[in-house]
């Protein structure tokens, strides 16, 4: 048997099984389906229940400081305010001025440690500022989270002398 008549096999049978299905008119969840046609729980089709927002582990960072590049809104803001809330010392940058203050006047305001550089996080300049900050206020750096990236100033500065204490 070639390999195009293997393919056709495995096509006839994946039909045979979807259509014995419905032939006898079970009202069948995709995972039940999946695992009806002889796979492996492992990859049947599973609800995945959310996590708690309420949830985190407080000082899980404690002492780490994290770089969060668009600490203003959405994702970055959202990684802020969270690794603030589990101990972390975050650094923050974005060029929307107001809501990176925002940002970091709620994280001051819940009892965490952060700092806010205004910028482009494209400028090597402001990268310099950032990494600047996470030394002279919290000692050290050892984390960049970057939902806005920073890929072009790493690729406009390949010499940068900037650089990550662990
Ligand atoms: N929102 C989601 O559910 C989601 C899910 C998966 C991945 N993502 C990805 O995460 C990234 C961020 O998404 P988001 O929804 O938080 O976007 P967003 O637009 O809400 O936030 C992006 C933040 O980054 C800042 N920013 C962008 N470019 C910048 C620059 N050059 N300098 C300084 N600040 C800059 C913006 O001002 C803004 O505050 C995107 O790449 C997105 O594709 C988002």
């Amino acid at each position: 048997m070639d390999r195009r008549d293997l393919l056709k096999g495995m096509t006839l049978a994946a039909g045979a099984v979807a259509a014995s299905t419905a032939i006898d008119g079970v009202a069948e969840t995709a995972a039940n389906a999946q695992q009806a046609a002889g796979r492996p729980e492992g990859n049947a089709v599973v609800d995945i229940k959310p996590v708690d927002s309420a949830f985190f582990i407080s000082d899980r960072f404690a002492g780490r400081t994290f770089i969060v590049t668009g600490s203003a809104r959405g994702m970055g803001k959202a990684a802020a305010i969270r690794l603030a809330r589990e101990g972390a010392n975050v650094v923050g940058v974005d060029w929307i001025k107001d809501l990176g203050e925002e940002t970091n006047a709620a994280i001051l305001a819940g009892g965490g440690k952060a700092a806010f550089v205004y910028g482009d996080v494209g400028d090597p300049a402001v990268a310099d500022q950032a990494v600047a900050a996470a030394v002279s206020q919290f000692g050290r750096l050892d984390r960049l989270t970057m939902p806005a990236s920073w890929t072009a100033s790493i690729r406009a500065t390949p010499s940068t002398s900037t650089s990550s204490a662990t």
